[in-house]
């Protein structure tokens, strides 16, 4: 445990959120209303993946993630991303621009809106299935992802087999993944979930904490970004935050972001606590009431 993490744990406040103030006002009273749930989510700002933001840097993960693992494994490596069956994949007639997939979907930008609309689904089943007393496991992400991708991909779900890398940086090797979940488990989804309402700086602490190592491991081949959004999104709700809003790594936030992935390799999480501090500061300005 770092000193920050200790002293965070040490510093909150007991106190957690009441089962009533668990959602964000404008989902519950959707709910009430019997509106659609998620076109108030959406209205919140609790998108995770708006469509045009999907990846936080434009570019073609799938290309990356196979010339990263040619250039790291010499030789031999594409006959080991052939070895590793239908994750490393494409979807023919996709110009390898799309994961081989159960819908048979070839455009990129199909597979986004495909994606986006599963995620809205899975995030609204999510938001009433973990309530503010749940203390999340590396089971529950694996079923998170397979709820939201498991119609798409054949590997949802599953850790990835292959090695894999953005701009430049190597996520966790693959064979390392069961292991570094068990201790993600053990370590910041046991101490920062249920996620115990406190101040805005500690709440963003702790949500920092958790996504900047799910980031680092990048358990899945594919969504892995969304689903630490997803998994911050229920946290905060757990602390009784409005639906978070993820603007502030967009765009010119993405270098800060990116930036804060790279410094928790060292246990600094400092400069992610800071994006998430933005993220929660623009979730309450939309769930302001207007008058
Ligand atoms: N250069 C980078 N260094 C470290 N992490 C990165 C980098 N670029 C992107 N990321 C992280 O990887 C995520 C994208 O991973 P990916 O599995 O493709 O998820 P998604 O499909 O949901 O975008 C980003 O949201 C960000 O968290
Ligand atoms: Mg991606």
């Amino acid at each position: 445990m770092t000193p920050d993490v200790c002293a965070l744990s040490n510093e909150r406040s007991l106190q957690r959120a009441p089962a009533s103030l668990s959602l964000s006002k404008s989902v519950r009273l959707a709910l009430a209303k019997d509106q659609d749930p998620g076109a108030a989510v959406e209205r919140a700002g609790g998108v995770i993946d708006p469509l045009g933001y999907l990846d936080i840097r434009p570019e073609s993960s799938v290309d990356e993630a196979m010339s990263r693992t040619r250039s790291s494994s010499g030789t031999v490596a594409m006959g080991r991303y052939e070895a590793s069956g239908v994750e490393a994949e494409f979807e023919s007639g996709s110009r390898r621009r799309v994961l081989r997939n159960h819908l048979g979907i070839r455009r990129a930008r199909d597979m986004e809106v495909a994606e986006s609309r599963a995620l809205r689904v899975a995030q609204l089943a999510f938001i009433e299935r973990f309530g503010p007393e749940h203390r999340f496991t590396a089971r529950n992400l694996c079923d998170m992802h397979k709820v939201w991708l498991g119609s798409i991909y054949e590997w949802a779900g599953r850790y990835r087999t292959v090695d894999i890398g953005k701009g430049g940086f190597q996520f966790a090797h693959a064979g390392r993944i069961p292991d570094l979940m068990t201790e993600l488990e053990r370590g910041a989804l046991h101490r920062h979930t249920p996620c115990i309402a406190g101040d805005d700086e500690q709440v963003a602490l702790a949500l920092a904490e958790t996504h900047a190592e799910l980031m680092l491991i990048h358990p899945f081949r594919d969504g892995n970004g969304r689903l630490g959004r997803l998994l911050a999104t229920l946290m905060a709700l757990q602390a009784g935050l409005p639906v978070l809003d993820f603007r502030p790594m967009y765009g010119k936030g993405a270098d800060a972001y990116i930036a804060g992935i790279h410094a928790a390799l060292s246990g600094n999480y400092r400069l992610m606590q800071a994006v998430f501090a933005m993220v929660i500061a623009a979730a309450r300005r939309r769930d302001r009431p207007r008058v």
